[in-house]
């Protein structure tokens, strides 16, 4: 089948490269001309795991262009662009609406317009309606890719999430779609078909009850502070209960990246649009819990070491999450700016983060009191502290004496809860965990 594929993001990248893994012929079209020559020449623009093999491997399946007229040979057309967090809070739907009115033209009877990008609630209705007149039927098909995971979720995912139209146009809809998923489905995928609003829904709604596990127990880490309890082993202990579950219950400093931060406040400022915001205000409070988590590393190298002016503070991890070089709302870049607005040097090391960090902080003007670095060995020399922001497993894996010696001090704060503090006390360090004490 030929596809074209909207949006060559983390998104829109790796469905293209997984679309032509499943044998269909795929053009990706994007208007960042740099992003386009590195994916032409196989080259991954970001860093996601065995995103550069596939690529290569189904070469002569894919191309890539900034030409929207590309689209015209293609039958199935995924809209896989980002909508990013406007300055209400509600998501920027921009580059979906130029998507759709620069698809508009290429578009033929009996084609089909698949929304992947997540999106407010009825947008999908709206969008309908735009492309009915080509004889085209949309239907949207939300996402559920991790990055550090995406090729793995794009063609093993949990589940297959259809919403379409009413009819017959839905019934096309959802065979067409089938066909280019033929194998993930025979894999036994269960794939659930709906109407618009509710697959609107459906992403927004994993993604908020994603962030309020991880919120949840940031806000029992407040409480181990405070009484001397040990949230690991709390986590530990009522994720063995199967209704509650042990994934995504990892306190630390919580949750960052292009997606959950956003989709929380966009889910909101929504509800608030359809006269339901009471239905959400608990969001608020999971956004505000999160936001407590960046500031906390900061209050405990300030219990530890006193005021941090002149301090040489080395933070390990700038990467939202392991496994990516995705710097979006990091809360690991986040705390080691506000440390050096604080007056410490700051040395950031990540072994892919430490790229797209640059730029950021040449603009936030902190460059001569933070540096990054890809090695996480040679950042802690004569360090008074070390943070640990991103749970990289170098890091985990780290021998504690060798740093010991590098560094001037010997505190320890890990902000994910990820070292073996015996290991580290052992080394001499005053190891300090986020709601463990
Ligand atoms: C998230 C969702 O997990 C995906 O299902 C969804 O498809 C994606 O957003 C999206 O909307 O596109 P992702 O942003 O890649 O995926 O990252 P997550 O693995 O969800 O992690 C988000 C943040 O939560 C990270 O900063 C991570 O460090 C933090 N986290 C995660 C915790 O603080 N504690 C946990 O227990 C788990």
């Amino acid at each position: 089948m030929k596809i074209s594929v909207i949006g060559c993001g983390y998104l829109g990248a790796v469905h293209a490269a997984s679309m032509a893994e499943l044998g269909h012929e795929v053009v990706g079209i994007d208007v960042n001309p740099h992003r386009i020559d590195s994916l032409q020449r196989s080259i991954a623009p970001f860093h996601e795991p065995g995103f550069d093999a596939l690529l290569l491997k189904n070469s002569s399946r894919l191309t890539f262009t900034t030409d929207m007229s590309a689209s015209a040979d293609a039958t199935v057309h995924f809209v896989a662009v980002g909508t990013p967090q406007s300055a209400d809070g509600s998501a920027d739907m921009t580059y979906v609406n130029s998507a759709i009115e620069g698809l508009l033209p290429y578009l033929s009877d009996g084609d089909l317009v698949v929304g992947k990008s997540t999106v407010p609630v009825g947008t999908a209705e709206r969008l309908s309606e735009q492309v009915q007149p080509t004889g085209a039927v949309l239907m949207w098909n939300p996402e559920f890719l991790r990055e550090g995971f995406a090729v793995e979720d794009t063609l093993s995912p949990d589940r297959l999430v259809y919403g379409v139209p009413a009819g017959d146009d839905g019934d096309s809809a959802t065979a067409i779609l089938d066909e280019v998923y033929s194998e993930i489905i025979a894999k036994g995928t269960p794939r659930l078909v709906m109407n618009f609003a509710t697959a609107e829904l459906v992403k927004v709604a994993a993604n908020s009850f994603l962030a309020t596990k991880i919120s949840f127990i940031n806000a029992m880490a407040e409480i181990a502070d405070v009484t001397g309890a040990n949230v690991t082993q709390l986590a530990d202990a009522i994720g063995y209960d199967t209704r509650i579950g042990r994934r995504f219950l990892n306190a630390g400093i919580g949750f960052g990246g292009g997606c959950l931060p956003k989709d929380i406040r966009g889910f909101v400022a929504r509800a608030e649009e359809l006269g339901v915001g009471d239905a959400l205000s608990f969001l608020k409070d999971v956004d505000d819990i999160n936001v407590r988590r960046r500031t906390r590393v900061a209050e405990i190298l300030t219990e530890e070491l006193g005021n941090l002016a002149g301090k040489t503070i080395v933070v390990w991890g700038i990467s939202f999450k392991p496994d990516s070089d995705d710097i979006r709302d990091s809360p690991a870049l986040d705390i080691a700016e506000s440390l050096a607005r604080a007056g410490a040097t700051v040395v950031s090391a990540d072994p892919e983060g430490w790229k797209p960090a640059q730029a950021r902080i040449e603009q936030s003007g902190l460059s001569d009191s933070l540096t990054t670095t890809a090695d996480h060995r040679v950042a802690v020399a004569g360090a008074d502290a070390l943070v640990v922001a991103t749970e990289w497993k170098v890091f985990q894996g780290e021998n504690a004496d060798t740093i010991g010696e590098l560094m001037s001090g010997n505190l320890v704060v890990d902000g994910r809860n990820c070292l073996d503090a015996e290991f580290w006390k052992a080394a001499g360090f005053r190891y300090r965990g986020m709601g463990r004490a």
